[in-house]
């Protein structure tokens, strides 16, 4: 199949309106498009379609109890695929959409099992992406996007990483740049009497807590360490995530025992011959003297450690790292949100650098 590239940032007004008619063809027909959201690229299909829905599947290569979450532009269209929507769950949308927030409710009997999973709850996000707007209201229609990456992969931040993964797979890329926040959509319960986060980002539990009186934090994301026997309510944090082809360690403690640390493992797995590979951030980039460095972003400015954090993963695959050394980042702002992707890309192994 050939992949068509569209850069939004390079064409004409009139090519832009031609692209998006495109795009909302294709969906209509029952076909892909990726396209940027302000968390990370989306893979969309007709979520009302079935057969469009197993396509999306079928392109990341994606286990199909894991359900999608389905995209929309305009409150009235949650009615048309949530049976019910409580008073807190409305209060929520009104004030973090659009934006990084997905919403679990249950679901109306319309909203095929295809896209759900077979869960009688069906997760809803409206994006504040101008482009994925555009896009969805183009198309008229309610879009299932999972992110754009093939299972196993960390979601692509820019449209190259979608080109990568899925070039020849789908008809369609709408490239509109690095996407704002860089890791995927706060996912929050509204089915239970509490609202339960089963996925941090960059909206937090404060932020929903301070609207709606209460939230809490799934159990199984809620541990620093894997906690085996707790069983995780959104069915994709379950699987094995993205781990880089290298072995990646995550170093805790104060930044001058961590950099003593990570300088100390790296000789010493360089003088056995290996490739290691540096998580550092521009703050400490300059004190590693060798290894394949790479700043994730300032520790001052934690939203930038979350835009880069699956773009540097790529490249430490790219770089041929066989052992990964990353400073951590928990006690910083989106922290959970942060450490809850870079402790499953290491396989939750985390090292203190401050015990003697
Ligand atoms: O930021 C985002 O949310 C991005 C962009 C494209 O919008 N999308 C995204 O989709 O991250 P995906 O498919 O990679 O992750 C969806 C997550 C999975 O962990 C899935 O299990 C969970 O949402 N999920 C979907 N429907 C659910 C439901 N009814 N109950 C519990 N979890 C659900
Ligand atoms: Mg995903």
């Amino acid at each position: 199949m050939h992949t068509d590239y569209i850069d939004l940032g390079t064409i004409s007004e009139v090519e832009r309106e031609y692209a998006m008619e495109e795009a909302g063809e294709i969906i209509r027909r029952g076909g892909l498009v990726a396209f940027p959201t302000e968390t990370v690229y989306g893979l969309g299909a007709d979520g009302m379609n079935p057969d469009a829905c197993a396509r999306i599947y079928e392109a990341k290569g994606r286990p199909s109890d894991n359900p999608l979450i389905l995209h929309i532009v305009d409150m009235k269209q949650v009615d048309e695929i949530a049976r019910e929507v409580s008073p807190d769950a409305r209060k929520i949308m009104e004030e973090f959409w659009p934006g990084p927030l997905t919403v679990i409710l249950p679901k109306k009997e319309t909203v095929p099992s295809r896209a759900t999973g077979g869960l009688d709850t069906v997760a809803i996000r409206m994006p504040s992406h101008p482009d994925a707007r555009e896009f969805i209201r183009k198309s008229r229609r309610i879009i299932a996007a999972p992110s754009a990456n093939v299972s196993g992969k960390p979601s692509p931040t820019l449209a190259e990483h979608v080109y990568e993964d899925m070039k020849g797979r789908i008809p369609m890329i709408l490239d509109g740049g690095a996407v704002g926040i860089g890791i995927e959509s706060t996912i929050v319960d509204m089915t239970g009497d509490c609202p339960v986060i089963l996925r941090p980002g960059y909206i937090s539990k404060e932020d929903i807590a301070d609207v709606i009186g209460q939230a809490e934090l799934d159990p199984a994301i809620a541990g620093r360490e894997r906690q085996e026997g707790i069983v995780a309510k959104a069915p994709g944090m379950k699987y094995r995530h993205y781990a880089p082809k290298g072995q990646m360690i995550l170093v805790e403690g104060k930044t001058e025992n961590v950099i003593r640390k990570i300088n100390e493992l790296t000789q010493n797995k360089q003088t056995q011959g290996y490739r290691v590979g540096i998580i550092a951030t521009d703050d400490t980039l300059s004190q590693y003297p060798t290894g394949i460095i790479k700043s994730i972003g300032s520790r001052e400015h934690t939203e930038t450690v979350a835009a880069n954090l699956y773009r540097v993963l790529r490249e430490m695959d790219e770089s041929g790292a066989e052992y990964i050394y990353s400073e951590s980042f928990f006690t910083e702002p989106m922290g959970d949100a942060i450490m809850n992707r870079m402790l499953k890309a290491a396989g939750y192994r985390v090292i203190s650098a401050d015990e003697a």
